[in-house]
């Protein structure tokens, strides 16, 4: 190999790490220790949970913890105000009406406007919906040049110049969101940026919703990821008030910290059909316990304004956590819930993402539904699942059309009028 080469091939090595994050992540399953799961099917004072009436009682114990211990608080809603700003009935070669809406979230038009696009089906009656946030603003979901630029604060990446979208990133994330395969099957897709609702920074908070809702910032109060789904939340408000929707079924979905978002999301509005978590790795799907690829403590010092301040407590003390990510999607139960790996992902370990999802069947089962109907992780491309669904991926951290595939087809099992 020339010197060149191989300095091309160091630098690859090095370009490598660093998507998977940082070297002191653990990849060997060898590596990953013992660890022990709290039980959600057992009460905080150690009386088992036997029947499927005493589950609402549980189930409100451990959102406390989460909301205490992990996301924080979410102040009570409060109504949204709304303006349609535009309608394209002939959208997407004349398969869809493009709609965008203006949301005021906070009670009053004071604080920053959250900005929904949503594709409806021409021809489908009352459609159900996909509806999550993106990270690159509406425009970059498909090259649709209908479609308003984000005029939002954007992290660095191809495309965004001084924090701003240009015209290079119109359509940028269009393999992530397919709106022309949903619409093609019968549903309606809606989404919004989200950092209208909370720049995705460390200092973003001042710019965000959460000083429109006059509290100080506690140990145990809400943060991005709190923010972001409030968000979600409030789309659906409108979802309601539109009565072209079937807001009975709406699936709440999302990618990687998004994907910590929708799960969060599906967990504390129970309005929300299905919920489904793309990649969601560390503190979405993926069991914290466990030892393999990104950790608690990792996630709180890259991205301190994700989670609450209590959470910094269980840095490098994963084991003191009153909960672990099986009992977030124990939350969901009985509502149909989607867990989506890629294998080359480590970072967010899709292992551990399964057994996440396998852990919360006995809550599943207990309510009286088929819940994962697996017990091992199953091979790439061979989703399982009755209830819970999961599969995992040939490829990278990324959401792809196999992925709206089976999302698609799990809504047909589930979301079915
Ligand atoms: C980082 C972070 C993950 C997160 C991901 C993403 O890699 O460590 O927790 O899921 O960003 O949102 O893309």
């Amino acid at each position: 190999m020339t010197s060149v080469g191989r300095a091309l091939a160091i630098l690859g090595t090095a370009a490598a790490i660093h998507a998977q994050g940082p070297s002191e992540a653990n990849y060997d399953e060898a590596k990953v220790g013992s660890y022990t799961l709290p039980d959600p099917l057992v009460f905080a004072n150690g009386q088992p949970v036997t029947s499927k009436e005493q589950w609402p009682a549980r189930r409100a114990e451990i959102l406390a913890l989460f909301e205490r211990e992990v996301y924080g608080k979410t102040p009570p809603a409060r109504p949204i105000e709304f303006e349609v700003t535009s309608r394209d009935p002939k959208a997407l070669g004349g398969a869809a009406t493009r709609e965008e809406i203006t949301l005021w979230i906070t009670g009053s038009k004071a604080g920053p406007p959250l900005r929904l696009l949503i594709y409806k089906p021409n021809g489908a009656a009352r459609p159900g919906v996909f509806l999550g946030c993106n990270f690159g603003g509406n425009h970059a979901i498909d090259a649709d040049p209908g479609i308003t630029m984000s005029k939002s604060w954007m992290r660095p990446g191809k495309g965004v110049e001084n924090n701003r979208a240009t015209e290079a990133t119109r359509g940028a994330e269009a393999s992530r969101w397919q709106a022309k395969m949903v619409v093609a099957r019968g549903y309606a897709l809606a989404t919004y940026y989200y950092g209208d609702i909370f720049p995705d920074h460390k200092d973003g908070r001042p710019d965000s919703i959460a000083p429109h809702f006059g509290r100080e910032q506690a140990p145990d109060d809400w943060n991005a990821i709190g923010a972001w789904a409030y968000g979600l939340s409030r789309a659906l408000d409108y979802i309601e008030r539109d009565k072209t929707l079937d807001a009975k079924r709406v699936a709440v979905l999302g990618h990687s910290r998004l994907g910590k978002t929708s799960l969060w999301a599906g967990a504390r509005d129970p309005r929300f059909a299905m919920v489904i978590s793309n990649d969601s790795g560390e503190d979405g799907a993926a069991l914290a316990r466990r030892n393999y690829g990104e950790t608690v403590a990792r996630i709180n010092t890259s991205f301190p304004h994700w989670f609450d301040g209590n959470f910094k407590r269980y840095n490098g003390r994963v084991a003191d956590l009153p909960v672990d990510q099986h009992m977030l999607i124990s939350l969901i139960a009985p509502r149909p819930v989607y867990v989506a790996s890629a294998v080359e992902d480590r970072w967010a370990d899709p292992r551990g993402e399964f057994l996440s999802a396998l852990a919360a069947d006995p809550v599943y089962r207990l309510l009286g539904t088929g819940g994962i109907a697996a017990k091992e992780m199953p091979g790439i491309h061979q989703p399982v699942g009755s209830t819970i669904g999961y599969h995992i991926r040939a490829g990278v951290h990324d959401v792809t059309a196999y992925d709206w595939e089976r999302f698609l087809d799990f809504g047909d099992r589930h979301m079915k009028r």
